[in-house]
């Protein structure tokens, strides 16, 4: 990641939310009608010809992305709903385009969303929501680059309020950071959070299979050093659990590739085989 240059991951992963979209209802896995504002030129001709990633590049990588957003959205929906333990602000790390604050204005129902990302991923963020008829919705953007920042220091500058009950969506940016930086994420997130805060998240993990297709999805990981986003850090979903609990977050649902195709896929679509998401509640 070049932290002074908008993330092409971020791009990447909304460009893939978009192509949802041309898909039929029945069979469609989320709806964000958001996602394409965020595309260059070059993604946006891609969407116009049909959705290029999903017919041809990455379709197993497209059908896991959209599904965690998809799980993501569910377990916050079912958060904010939440009367018993309720949910008073929202935290999303490494927000790139995640569109949340829009599509979900009526459940937020005015309670803050915090946007953290680097600086340049939300210059260029505001610029193209720039003149556009949004809902009304308290976003706050929170710059950062969180293997330098103090993650509770940023927040409070933007009104954060520690201690109270907090959703946190931690998506796509765990396997592009160091060990340390993960560890030090969840306990300050345990730190920041009160009694009712959730938190979900998704990582990658490195198959163990000797095979052709398994060693084609390690090499994968490491190719994203290409675009200047190396994945880092991984972590295997049968240890997910006890790393987050040794960090003061209890499991409360866990899907991997198998189980996200068993509650979103209704195509026969293939779904890349080495992440999965976890939401767990602070203990
Ligand atoms: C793959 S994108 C995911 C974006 C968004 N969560 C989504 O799922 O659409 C990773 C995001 O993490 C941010 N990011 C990665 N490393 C970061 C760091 N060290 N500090 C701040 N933001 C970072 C990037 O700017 C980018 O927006």
């Amino acid at each position: 990641m070049v932290p002074s240059r908008p993330s092409q991951t971020a791009e990447a992963v909304c460009y893939m939310r978009a192509t949802e979209q041309a898909l039929p209802a029945a069979t469609r896995i989320l709806d964000d009608p958001y996602a394409a504002l965020f595309l260059g030129p070059a993604l946006r001709a891609s969407l116009a010809l049909g959705g290029l990633s999903r017919a041809v590049v990455f379709p197993g990588l497209t059908t896991y992305i959209v599904c965690r957003h998809r799980m993501i959205d569910d377990a916050l929906l079912v958060a904010l709903a939440n009367r018993a333990e309720p949910i008073e602000q929202v935290v999303v790390l490494g927000a790139g385009y995640d569109a949340r604050a829009w599509r979900f204005a009526e459940a937020l129902a005015g309670r803050p969303v915090f946007e953290v990302d680097f600086p340049a991923t939300q210059a260029r963020k505001e610029r193209l929501l720039q003149g556009r008829d949004l809902p009304a919705v308290d976003v706050r953007r929170v710059p950062i680059d969180f293997q330098v920042d103090a993650l509770d220091a940023v927040l409070a500058k933007a009104g954060f309020v520690p201690g109270r009950p907090t959703f946190f969506v931690w998506e796509g940016v765990s396997m592009y950071l160091r060990r340390a930086a993960v560890i030090g994420t969840l306990d300050a997130l345990h730190a920041l959070g009160g009694t009712g805060s959730v938190l979900a998240m998704d990582f990658w993990f490195l198959l163990d299979d000797p095979g052709f297709a398994a060693t084609f999805h390690r090499a994968a990981a490491s190719a994203l050093s290409l675009v200047g986003e190396p994945v880092t850090f991984a972590l295997d979903p049968e240890e997910a659990p006890h790393f987050l609990a040794r960090h003061g977050w209890e499991k409360t649902d866990l899907a991997g590739p198998d189980e996200l195709a068993r509650r979103y896929l209704r195509d026969g679509r293939r779904i890349y085989p080495a992440n999965a998401i976890i939401v767990a509640k602070r203990a």
